[in-house]
Formats: C-alpha cells, structure tokens, sequence
C-alpha cells in the first residue's frame, strides 16, 4: 500500500540542536500511528516540520502524492495534512460552534493569523462543523461557552475544529493531556471512530493506556531519531524501548492504577 505520508531523512536544527535527525517515518492510510518517546524527543518539533512550521534542513516529505518542499503550512493543510497544537486555545467569548467557524467568521486580524492554521471555512462548512461536533460526539455542546465545559470536552473541541476542515491526515500533539482515564477511553474510542469517516491519525501522546490502546503502529523517537517501530505488542516489549521511556511510564500508570 502506498503511504499517505513519507518523511525521509528529516533534520531539523535549532541553532546547535538537532533536535529531529535524519528521521524516517511513513504512515499507512485508515490507521492510527503513534509517535512517542521521552521529554524533549523532538515529537513536537516533528510535527512541526511535517505541517510546515519549521523548516528542515534535510530530507524530503512527500503526502498523498505531492511533494511538500516549499509549500507553507496553510497549502499543507488545504491537501488535508491539518495539525493540532500541544497547548490548545480556544476562544471562551465564542460559542463551541463559533470557535469552529472561527477562521472564516473573525476579523482580519484574526483571519489572517487563523488562516496560517486553520483553511478557511466557507458557507457550506457550517454543516462541515455539525458533521466535526457530531463525530467527536458533542454535537450537544455546539451552544455552549467553552468555559462552561469541562477539560476532557475542550480537547473534543480542539479535534473537532481540525476535523472540520476536512483532513486526510491529523496530526494530534498530546491530545490527552489533562485528561482523566476515563475522558482518555472517550477521546481513543472518538479517534478510532474518525477512521471510519476516512481520517487517518498521527497521535503524539504521553498517555501510554492511550497510545498502545488506539494505535495500529507506532514509532518510538529519543533525541530526534527513531529508536523503535512496530505494533503496540512488540513496543511496549521492547527493551531498548522499555529503557529508554516506557519503563518509567508504565510504572508510573501502575502507581496510578491505570
Ligand atoms: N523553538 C525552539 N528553539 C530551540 N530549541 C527548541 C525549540 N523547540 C524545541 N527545541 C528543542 O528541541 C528538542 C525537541 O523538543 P520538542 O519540543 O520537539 O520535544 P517533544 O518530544 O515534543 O517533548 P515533550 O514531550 O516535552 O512535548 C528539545 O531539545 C527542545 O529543547
Ligand atoms: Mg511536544
């Protein structure tokens, strides 16, 4: 099958640091692909370089067939490569429905800083914003403030906003944190529900119930570079792994009877 994404050889430098470093990584359409690893790995960053907010200093991305060399994060997610960000904003003087329209109803300053995230959203996307409510399952909480909606509820927004737009590929960076487990089991069963609508999933989490429970691959990254791949049972056995991050982790959900 041909992947929907293919990074090859991705660098990234922040002055001295390379904080991605000649990374390999491919996604198959109608999955949910993880990518995890310790404080500092270069996820983030990763997904940075995949949307176009940084630029890289090697390598190649080629999604859907296009190659993405000089295109800027708003053509990016106009193919349907939509990212969220690992601090999410939403706005509490808007409606939950309005927050998701807002790229195309705010003012131009707004408009102009929303459109460098967010494609902008026509009449006839109102329906595409009921349809995102719907799939997270909070088209009840369209009239609603944000401030009025509890922290689990927010991040369905979030992803909402994204679904909206109509991805092929998300990019999701740390959707659950924050979140209790039981609003983790509710956004994983959502995520997996959206494959069903054709959205394949990139998710960066440290919620390791999360990822090994939702994802079908996942790749490990430890100082910019990909220490492990595979599926959920041969991650979370092995070793090099194991050291490196999930040790700690699966410990600490132990200790939290998670
Ligand atoms: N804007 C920046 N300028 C300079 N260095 C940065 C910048 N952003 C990240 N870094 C560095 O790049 C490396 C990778 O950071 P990144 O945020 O991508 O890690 P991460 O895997 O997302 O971590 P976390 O799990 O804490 O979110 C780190 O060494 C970090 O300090
Ligand atoms: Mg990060």
């Amino acid at each position: 099958m041909t992947p929907l994404l293919q990074c090859r050889e991705l660098s990234v430098e922040y002055g001295g640091v390379r904080a991605v470093d000649h990374t390999s990584l491919s996604v198959e359409p109608g999955q949910v692909v993880g990518l995890i690893g310790p404080n500092g790995a270069g996820k983030t960053t990763f997904v940075d370089a995949i949307s176009g907010f940084v630029p890289t200093s090697t390598g190649s991305l080629v999604f859907d067939g296009h190659d993405l060399a000089g295109r800027g994060p708003h053509q990016r997610a106009r193919l349907g490569l939509v990212r969220t960000f690992q601090s999410l904003e939403l706005f509490d003087d808007l409606s939950v429905r309005d927050n998701l329209l807002a790229a195309s109803e705010h003012p131009p300053w707004w408009r102009l800083a929303g459109e460098l995230v967010w494609p902008r959203l026509g009449h006839s996307d109102v329906r595409a914003v009921d349809e995102a409510l719907d799939a997270l399952g909070i088209a009840d909480l369209g009239d609603r403030s944000p401030d009025e909606i509890s922290q689990g509820q927010r991040k369905l927004v979030g992803v909402a906003r994204a679904v909206a737009t109509g991805p092929k590929l998300l990019l999701l960076d740390e959707p659950a944190s924050g979140l209790d487990t039981e609003e983790s089991r509710e956004l994983g069963t959502r995520l997996r529900a959206l494959l069903t609508r054709g959205i394949t999933i990139l998710l960066v989490d440290h919620d390791m119930g999360l990822v090994l429970e939702v994802c079908d691959h996942i790749f490990v990254l430890d100082f910019g570079r990909i220490l492990a791949e595979g599926p959920p049972d041969a991650i979370r056995a092995d070793r090099s792994v194991i050291e490196a991050y999930l040790g700690e982790r699966m410990s600490n959900a132990d200790e939290a009877g998670t």
